[in-house]
């Protein structure tokens, strides 16, 4: 756990130090879960949203993009249910005046309990040596079986009574756990009470004339109120798909874990149409897809995992995470959401309008089921660079802080350094940066020994260097190194593209999916 957290502060402050995260506002000492993005930060946040398109929207033949307002008309939230049900059951501690959500309250309490169990298997796994079989052992040790079966029951309380709204319920499930103000250990605590999520403004001039609308809490409703505008300008047959990338608000009241969880965040969602009854089919594909999406960034099969929902929202017949491994632990990156009718269905009675597919094979209307993925573009961001930082001892015993961004994502495809600022090196280091950088984001440094000008670009993520030396005048030729070997080639100036675009271009990445 320590390391975890030591490895989380270290997150933290290199994405600071490298100009990838600031704080909002820090010189009014910040605003509670909000970020900006800074100059590196801004491009690897854009590469991410660019491959996300490339493999969504231009790679399909059946999936368009749209870029819809993030002020919607209010009754968008009326039938999506947002108004009435998109609310967090919050607890306050009376002792401490500290406001938790009730329901991650008791979540963690499981996960104490799950801690329980891995450290059960992790000391059989010690005993039995190779003879270990995990999934036996999970299914027939008594003290692991009287684990899960309480995770379990809670949680299965906990669902029903969230269903119910019998908020009365989750307190007293609060107390007979005697779950403690993780702040203090006080037991002292409040009723639960609901607390809706959207932030809202107005429109209008004056109080009177004015009307409330919301900063949309997702971006989904965007594409299901555009559904049959673009479904007809499109000539769209079924199955198609409809994405979008762009922001979205929540009142947040957990509200940390860097940009984990935000305030205002950006989503990048994609809503699949399809014929009613082929849902399960295309959730199951859309859940696969996904995963070799997120695989072809090579950050490790390991460190993803599903996590099928038990608990169902009220518009879904099947949803799932992605979880990825983040430092503090696996949570979710991405959902994947059987969503049926219901968003269509609301808007037409809500709006009064049909929303219906014609279907000329089947020969009837009919309101398209749809699949929705759904990935939070900052959550993307934390998981590619907390995977990506790595310290390592070197033969020489010194350690080497490097960011070791997939390529096709890093903000800074290439350094060019001159060996020295003198005699002639810096020009050609020049020519060679206005003629790369037509075809790739290119960095120019000159200040330093170059050792040092190395470990700056490894720290910074930049996936090579190339040196200009004074035999590059002579053989038109440089030193090209490799951020992750720290390899050294001596190769052409005129190779130099093709070499880089062998190794950051999308194609070369995406193919791997
Ligand atoms: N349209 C479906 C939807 O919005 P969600 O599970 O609430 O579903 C989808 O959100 C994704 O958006 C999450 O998997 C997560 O990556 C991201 N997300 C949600 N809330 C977030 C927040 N407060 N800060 C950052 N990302 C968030």
């Amino acid at each position: 756990m320590a390391k975890q957290e030591d490895q989380f502060k270290k997150v933290l402050s290199h994405a600071k130090e490298y100009g990838y995260v600031f704080q909002s506002s820090e010189i009014y000492d910040g605003l509670s879960a909000v970020y900006d993005y800074a100059q590196n930060g801004v491009e690897l946040k854009k590469n991410i949203r660019e491959y996300w398109w490339k493999a969504m929207v231009q790679m399909h033949e059946n999936i368009v993009g749209i870029d819809a307002a993030i002020l919607m008309h209010p009754t968008t939230w009326k039938a999506s249910g947002h108004v009435d049900a998109f609310n967090d059951p919050l607890i306050d501690n009376k002792d401490s005046k500290k406001r938790y959500r009730a329901d991650v309250l008791i979540e963690e309490y499981c996960a104490k309990i799950e801690g329980k169990i891995n450290k059960e298997v992790a000391k059989a796994a010690k005993r039995f040596g190779e003879a270990f079989n995990k999934d036996e052992f999970l299914a027939t040790n008594n003290r692991v079986l009287g684990y899960q079966e309480k995770i379990n029951t809670i949680l299965a309380r906990m669902g029903k009574s969230l269903e119910n709204e019998d908020l009365a319920d989750i307190k007293t499930l609060i107390e007979e756990l005697e779950i403690a103000d993780p702040l203090t250990g006080s037991k002292n605590w409040t009723e639960v009470k609901q607390f809706n999520l959207m932030f809202g403004t107005q429109i209008g001039a004056s109080a009177e004339n004015s009307t409330q609308v919301y900063l949309r809490p997702e971006t989904a409703q965007g594409i299901f109120v555009n559904f049959l505008n673009v479904q007809k300008t499109g000539r769209m047959k079924i199955p198609f798909g409809i994405a979008q990338t762009g922001k979205a608000f929540r009142n947040e009241i957990v509200a940390r874990q860097f940009i984990f969880r935000m305030r205002e965040f950006e989503q990048m969602e994609m809503q699949f149409f399809v014929k009613p009854g082929t849902q399960k089919e295309w959730y199951e594909k859309w859940k696969q897809t996904r995963l070799k999406w997120h695989l072809s960034l090579g950050m490790g099969k390991e460190n993803y995992r599903f996590h099928d929902h038990d608990k169902l929202a009220h518009y879904a017949d099947a949803a799932a995470d992605i979880e990825f491994n983040f430092p503090f632990g696996f949570k979710e990156l991405e959902g994947i959401h059987s969503r049926t009718d219901f968003d269509l269905k609301a808007h037409e009675e809500y709006s009064g309008k049909k929303l219906q597919y014609f279907d000329h094979e089947e020969n009837k209307s009919y309101v398209p089921y749809v699949v929705e993925t759904s990935i939070g573009l900052d959550r993307m961001f934390l998981a590619v660079f907390s995977n990506s930082l790595q310290e390592e001892i070197l033969d020489n015993g010194t350690t080497r802080t490097v960011l070791k961004l997939p390529a096709v994502l890093a903000p800074y495809k290439v350094a060019v350094l001159p060996l020295v600022k003198k005699d002639g090196l810096p020009e050609v280091a020049r020519k060679i940066v206005d003629d790369l950088k037509w075809d790739f984001n290119v960095f120019y440094d000159e200040k330093d020994a170059v050792g040092k000008r190395y470990r700056r670009q490894d720290a910074a993520g930049t996936p090579f260097c190339i040196t200009v030396d004074h035999d590059s005048l002579e053989d038109n030729s440089i030193t090209i190194r490799h951020r992750d070997t720290m390899e050294q080639k001596r190769v052409k100036i005129s190779e130099l593209k093709e070499i880089i675009k062998a190794e950051v271009d999308v194609k070369t990445w995406l193919q791997k999916m």
